[in-house]
């Protein structure tokens, strides 16, 4: 198996990677929960630099860092604050920050924004999110939560509800699923439909079986695990049409209920009005344990392009 250098899209990974990279991440779970301390990384400097918002992805790679006994660099909010304002190019950037950092995480507007960089880079670059487009470690979460929730990921039927078209994490959750013996059900109003395209390539890799349909209630019948996100908002040029598509897609315990006592709901978060909060004790209600999920699995990603772990 080859090293991993960059980490800009779920595409290229096969299945013994993405188990590798699934195993490599359980095992760092007592230094993610702070029950055993690890030095790993020591040395080691990782430069977030992130040009649209985050919660979750930036602190957790940030966390899964420093709990490694790594360090961070850290631009939040790299459209204002760093050079970019002043015009300067992507490329100009990175060949600067390498200067600095042994590994990049980027997210950025930009739809192969990630892609450029690692071309430009001598360093890793990791995309935490390029526009609409890919979000690879949010996917590998996200297998990583199905797996853990669930004990497999073969086997199980996952329904993906809602901005199918503009959420990458979707995009890259998909991708990943392509590698397993599963089903995917994807649910939404049309116009916010997985690209027909992709729902091709996934297909093709021939072992997930892929369903679409508008009809939630039908589909959670059959559901082992729910996957919803809010619609992206960011991604509409026209408020009008984002104001029109608004709640088209909610999700409550009533309905969780009617399906069956024992669906895995996962949520990449933030979610705003699609999920509603009395979901929360519903049994399987698993999105916060998901965004600790996202520490594991950005440590053994550190791990592997910092040539400091291998793939078991
Ligand atoms: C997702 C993202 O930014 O793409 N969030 C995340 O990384 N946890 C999904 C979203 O913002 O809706």
């Amino acid at each position: 198996m080859g090293s991993i250098h960059d980490v800009v899209s779920l595409k290229p990974f096969s299945r013994r990677q993405l188990d590798g990279i699934l195993d490599l991440a359980e095992s760092f779970e007592d230094v993610a929960r702070s029950n055993k301390q690890s030095s790993l990384l020591a040395g080691k400097v990782l430069a977030t630099l992130f040009y649209e918002p985050s919660t979750r992805t930036r602190l957790s790679f940030e966390s899964a860092m420093l709990r490694l006994g790594g360090q961070v660099l850290s631009v939040a909010d790299a459209l204002k604050t760093s050079s970019a304002w002043k015009g300067e190019s992507l490329a100009d950037t990175i060949r600067t920050v390498q200067n600095y950092a042994d590994v990049i995480a980027i997210r950025h507007p930009g739809k192969w924004a990630a892609h450029n960089a690692a071309k430009h880079a001598s360093i890793p670059v990791l995309n935490a999110g390029d526009n609409a487009n890919e979000h690879p470690t949010q996917g590998l979460l996200d297998l990583l939560t199905v797996r853990r929730e669930r004990g497999s990921i073969d086997g199980q039927t996952i329904v993906m509800v809602g901005d199918n078209k503009h959420c990458r994490s979707n995009h890259s959750f998909a991708d990943g699923l392509a590698n397993y013996d599963a089903k995917l059900i994807l649910v939404n109003p049309p116009e916010l439909a997985l690209d027909p395209q992709h729902v091709e390539e996934i297909r093709g890799k021939g072992r997930l079986d892929v369903e679409e349909t508008t009809d939630l209630a039908e589909a959670l019948k059959q559901a082992d695990v729910m996957y919803i996100v809010r619609i992206q908002k960011e991604r509409y040029a026209d408020p009008a049409e984002y104001e029109r598509m608004k709640g088209s897609y909610k999700v409550d315990r009533a309905m969780l209920e009617a399906a069956g006592p024992n669906i895995a709901v996962m949520h990449p978060m933030p979610r705003v009005d699609e999920l509603s909060s009395d979901v929360d004790d519903y049994p399987g209600a698993c999105y916060f344990r998901q965004s600790f999920n996202g520490v594991l699995i950005r440590m053994a990603l550190l791990g592997l392009v910092l040539g400091r772990a291998d793939l078991p």
